[in-house]
């Protein structure tokens, strides 16, 4: 499995910032040539790689860490979303619900992703927050996952565990996952709510 993370703004570094400090590689892209952001990549660690959006969609598990207004630029870019996995971490706020068809947002992103095993997660924290280490007195950070795939959701679990959250599931998009989504201009209840958990 190879991870890459679309956007390289505060969200994306502070993901590439878990990924860094578990010693798992990941591609950071953005619509820039790498060079422009080279410097910032490697301020985080040596397996955080600067890419194209090209390369960076290579990988099997692709991190959404643009503005939700920028994902359908993000699914075009590739012919087929088939047999990879995209982690939602978009924030709908302030999108008008009637703009979404009153879908829950991360159900619209699944739709632009066809193909994609789609998992909602790693968004409820300010950027600040989820990029500083998740170890804490012997407990671990929360994050809370939502799919309508089972499969993805069981993966992306593990792949939290590996980058030293907890994760806790929440079940379908629109169930559980609803209590991580903006609407219209308000937020779902778990959104900024800093859990630690101790097993
Ligand atoms: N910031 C937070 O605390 C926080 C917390 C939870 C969730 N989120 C969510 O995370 C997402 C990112 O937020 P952010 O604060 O990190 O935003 P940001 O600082 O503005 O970063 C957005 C990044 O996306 C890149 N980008 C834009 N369009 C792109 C495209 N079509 N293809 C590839 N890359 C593209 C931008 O790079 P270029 O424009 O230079 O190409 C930039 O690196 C948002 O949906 C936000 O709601 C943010």
């Amino acid at each position: 499995m190879n991870y890459a993370i679309i956007g390289f703004g505060n969200l994306g570094q502070a993901l590439a910032k878990a990924f860094a400090r578990s010693g798992i590689e990941v591609c950071v892209a953005t619509t820039r040539d790498p060079e422009s952001f080279a410097r910032e990549a490697a301020a985080i660690g040596p397996g955080v790689i600067p890419a194209t959006l090209a390369q960076a969609l290579q990988a099997d598990c692709v991190f959404l860490a643009v503005r939700f207004e920028s994902h359908p630029d993000v699914a075009k870019a590739l012919p087929s979303w088939q047999g990879k996995t995209v982690i939602d971490v978009t924030n709908a706020y302030g999108v008008p619900p009637e703009a979404l068809g009153g879908q829950p947002s991360s159900k619209v992103v699944a739709q632009a992703f066809t193909g994609a095993r789609l998992v909602k997660g790693f968004n409820h924290l300010a950027a600040g927050v989820l990029g500083q280490d998740p170890a804490i007195q012997g407990g671990r950070r929360v994050v809370f996952l939502a799919s309508d795939d089972e499969q993805g959701l069981a993966d992306v679990a593990v792949l939290a565990q590996n980058l030293g959250f907890s994760p806790i599931k929440l079940g379908g998009l629109s169930e559980g996952g609803l209590l991580v989504q903006a609407r219209g201009n308000s937020w779902g209840q778990l959104i900024f709510k800093d859990l630690v958990k101790f097993d």
